[in-house]
């Protein structure tokens, strides 16, 4: 079978309009501005508002990367949705957003691994479509970390933010899109960063309720230390997977949860200031949504472009990492799209009196059999 790859071609993005700014903190626990700008790179945070949930922010973000990937939500093959903080824990927030986009009937799941769930979820992606299962998978990352910090605590509540980022992946037969990943994690350090109650281990109770013990709790010196430690390496695994050197790299995208953390792991590969995109300062640490978000902006920004090569490096709970290289493609012609509306048009087509007569008898059989018998693109 020919190699099959997952090309990106449509992208998307949602933050809410609700901001934070670090004078806020200030108001609200014993911190400063300096202090957070200095240990951290952020500024401000987005969160959202009352009645506004993890699901709203995914199918906003997902709805912009349809568009522009000109699928329609019942042509994908699979939904996967990476969240720490999904509406319920069950039913998985990613049916709620396949039932929303109106793709009747498409797989969908949810993928758990903290901040490095959206590129856990990209290789998933990839994994389908050179398997041949799908042609079209969303992927989506999305937090509303803002409902699980302790807003109390200043360790965590300064650094994280509330947002969503999705892509289309599509199969393409030019060596493009994913072209090589890294998983890893190491579950001994699962209590540096850890929401103790909620889950089996402790149900939330009156007494977890009264130690805050369902809210998310951090070891900042271990998670810093993991991630300067692991960044660089698995950044490097997956540049060299990919038959490339740095040189080859003209973006790296990574996971935005320090500024100190990012320059860091760039450090360790050899990597240019000016080929690090950064927009922490202004999301905050997003979690699962931050890579996509990152993604989003650089286009926007004109900081990456069609035909470019983009790294990709993430870490979170788990403890977890992934890196990633993906080239972006320029989009094939784009996939018929079997939809109501484009349905439609083949019956008025087979119908047309004059069809029949300009494009002959066969012709109008033909629509007629593709109305009957529509192709199913994954
Ligand atoms: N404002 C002022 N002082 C603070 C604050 C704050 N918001 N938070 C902590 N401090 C204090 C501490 O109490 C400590 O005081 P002490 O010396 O009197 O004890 C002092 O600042 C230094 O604390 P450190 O923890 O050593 O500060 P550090 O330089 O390590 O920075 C930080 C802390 C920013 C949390 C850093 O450790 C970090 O970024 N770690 C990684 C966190 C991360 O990325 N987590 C997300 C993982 S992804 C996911 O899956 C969700």
């Amino acid at each position: 079978m020919q190699k099959r790859y997952g090309n990106i071609v449509g992208w998307g993005k949602y933050v809410p309009s609700t901001v934070i700014t670090n004078a806020d903190l200030e108001r609200m626990v014993d911190t400063s501005d300096e202090w957070i700008r200095a240990r951290t790179g952020i500024r401000e945070r987005h969160v959202v508002a009352k009645g506004e949930n993890t699901s709203d922010m995914a199918i906003a973000a997902a709805r912009d990367a349809l568009a522009m990937a000109r699928v329609a939500p019942r042509d994908l093959g699979l939904i996967i949705v990476a969240t720490s903080s999904p509406d319920y824990l069950t039913p998985p927030v990613s049916s709620q957003v396949q039932h929303a986009l109106g793709a009747k009937d498409v797989g969908a799941f949810t993928l758990v691994a903290g901040c490095t769930g959206f590129l856990y979820a990209l290789a998933t992606a990839q994994q389908f479509i050179a398997s041949g299962a799908c042609d079209n998978v969303l992927v989506v990352g999305v937090e509303l970390l803002s409902r699980f910090i302790d807003w109390e605590d200043r360790s965590t509540c300064v650094l994280f933010g509330d947002g969503a980022g999705a892509v289309v992946l599509q199969v393409s037969e030019e060596p493009s899109g994913v072209l090589s990943y890294v998983l890893g994690s190491d579950g001994a350090g699962a209590e540096f960063l850890i929401m103790p109650a909620g889950g089996a281990v402790l149900p939330p109770s009156p007494e977890t309720l009264a130690k805050r013990l369902h809210y998310v709790r951090m070891d900042g010196n271990q998670v810093f230390r993991f991630a300067t430690r692991i960044l660089g390496k698995a950044l490097r695994q997956a540049i060299r997977e990919a038959g490339l050197t740095t040189e080859d790299i003209d973006l790296f995208i990574p996971h935005q949860a320090n500024k100190r953390i990012i320059d860091s792991a760039a450090r360790a590969v050899g990597l240019r200031e000016e080929k690090v995109f950064l927009n922490i300062e202004r999301y905050g640490n997003t979690s699962a949504a931050s890579v996509p978000i990152a993604l989003c902006e650089a286009f926007e920004q004109g900081r990456a472009k069609v035909g470019d090569t983009l790294a990709f490096v993430a870490f979170g709970a788990g403890l977890t990492w992934a890196s990633a290289v993906v080239k972006i493609a320029p989009r094939p012609e784009p996939i018929p799209v079997q939809s109501k509306v484009g349905r439609l048009s083949v019956w008025l087509k087979a119908l047309h009196p004059l069809g029949v007569v300009t494009r002959g008898p066969l012709a109008g059989l033909r629509a007629w059999a593709r109305m009957i018998f529509p192709r199913r693109r994954n």
